[in-house]
């Protein structure tokens, strides 16, 4: 089978193609990617010379390019990890969030249409189901919760959902979506929080928590994310919703507390900054659907992954020392220079 797998020099699309390289010798995994500030060479590195992995530098957002690509290829499956993933950077630049990830999701769709597919698969995201109250410890997301965006990344996110759905319905395509909550582990680029806090816990930089660092997230191992939508994209019913989580919430508090314990430094590290505008409070994953209808579990526990990541990191250093010291420092001045 080919399966074009977009953003694939990202931090999840990253751990998924090593995942499909090595689990599926006889597919050929075909990786898009625009490499955007957030796409490396260096994650991809250990897979490059892989009879069954080639990689494919392009927009989704560019029709030509794509269509290219499909009359060239012709693939069988797509998974479409391709986006601007950051809430941060979509509250100080919404416009970047709209092309790739509203059209390129859309190019990617007719792409689909005009070629034939077996399987589109959507990324989408926790976020898109908003947020739930902190105090209100027995709610969590279904599919059925209704989408209610918070932030121009997650409205963008949504949007993009609502196509793939139309496209299912209109144009009776073969399509797949799952919303997964935060991923955590190797290759996981360091404006966001885990790595963030050990690559500053390591330089003994301070460690920036947004407002009283209350706010829970749902943390899963990427890997078991790649093997969610690995069995979605072979199991899984066309035209349905699959969420993606594994019961481990967590304060923000909690995870830079483990993380500088398991690095033996001080919380005097922690520096409270202004909260982040919209903040969304709590978000917590029901994994039912996808343990009764697809068998899927996650595998790693929090306190593992935790270890292994942070193992990663060390063992790591040129991976990520690269990243924070070329562009990256003046988007992390620019973001918590005046922040309090
Ligand atoms: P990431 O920012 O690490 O990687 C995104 C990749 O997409 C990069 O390699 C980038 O170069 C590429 N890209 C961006 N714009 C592109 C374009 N126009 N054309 C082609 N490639 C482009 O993101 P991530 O954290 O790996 O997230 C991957 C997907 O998973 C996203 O769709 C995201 O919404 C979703 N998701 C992420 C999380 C999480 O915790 N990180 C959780 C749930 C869902
Ligand atoms: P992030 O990793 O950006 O993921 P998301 O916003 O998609 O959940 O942030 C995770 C949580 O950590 C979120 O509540 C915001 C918070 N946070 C901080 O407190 N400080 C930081 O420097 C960052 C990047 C995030």
């Amino acid at each position: 089978m080919n399966i074009i797998v977009t953003g694939g020099a990202g931090f999840i699309g990253g751990n998924f193609c090593h995942y499909m390289t090595n689990k599926y010798p006889e597919d050929n995994i075909l990786c898009i990617d625009k490499l955007t500030y957030a796409g490396n060479m260096e994650t991809l590195e250990p897979i490059m010379d892989k009879p069954n992995f080639r990689f494919f530098k392009a927009d989704i957002a560019d029709r030509n390019a794509i269509y290219k690509i499909f009359e060239e290829e012709k693939p069988d499956i797509v998974v479409n990890f391709a986006a601007e993933s950051h809430v941060d950077r979509s509250i100080s630049d919404p416009e970047i969030f709209l092309r790739t990830n509203i059209i390129g999701t859309s190019v990617m769709l007719d792409a689909c249409r005009k070629y034939g597919i077996k399987r589109y698969h959507q990324v989408s995201t926790d976020e898109v189901y908003g947020d739930l109250p902190l105090d209100r410890t027995d709610l969590f997301f279904t599919e059925e919760t209704p989408i209610h965006t918070s932030s121009p990344y997650s409205a963008s996110k949504a949007s993009a959902d609502l196509l793939v759905q139309a496209y299912a319905r209109t144009y009776k395509m073969p399509c797949t979506i799952s919303r997964c909550s935060n991923n955590y582990g190797p290759y996981h680029f360091p404006e966001k929080l885990i790595p963030l806090i050990i690559a500053n816990a390591l330089n003994d930089k301070e460690i920036p928590v947004y407002g009283k660092g209350e706010n829970v997230r749902d943390w899963l191992y990427v890997e078991d994310h790649c093997i969610a939508i690995d069995k979605i994209i072979r199991d899984g019913k066309e035209g349905e919703v699959y969420n993606i989580g594994g019961h481990n919430e967590k304060t923000n508090l909690e995870v830079v507390k483990t993380v500088l314990s398991l690095l033996d430094k001080s919380e005097d590290l922690i520096h409270y900054v202004t909260d982040r505008p919209g903040h969304d409070m709590r978000y917590a994953i029901d994994p039912t659907k996808i343990h009764n209808d697809l068998g899927w579990l996650p595998a790693t526990p929090f306190k593992e992954g935790i270890r292994k990541t942070i193992d990663w990191y060390l063992n790591h250093r040129e991976w990520w020392e690269n990243i924070i010291s070329g562009e990256y420092q003046n988007y992390y001045d620019k973001m918590y220079g005046n922040r309090g």
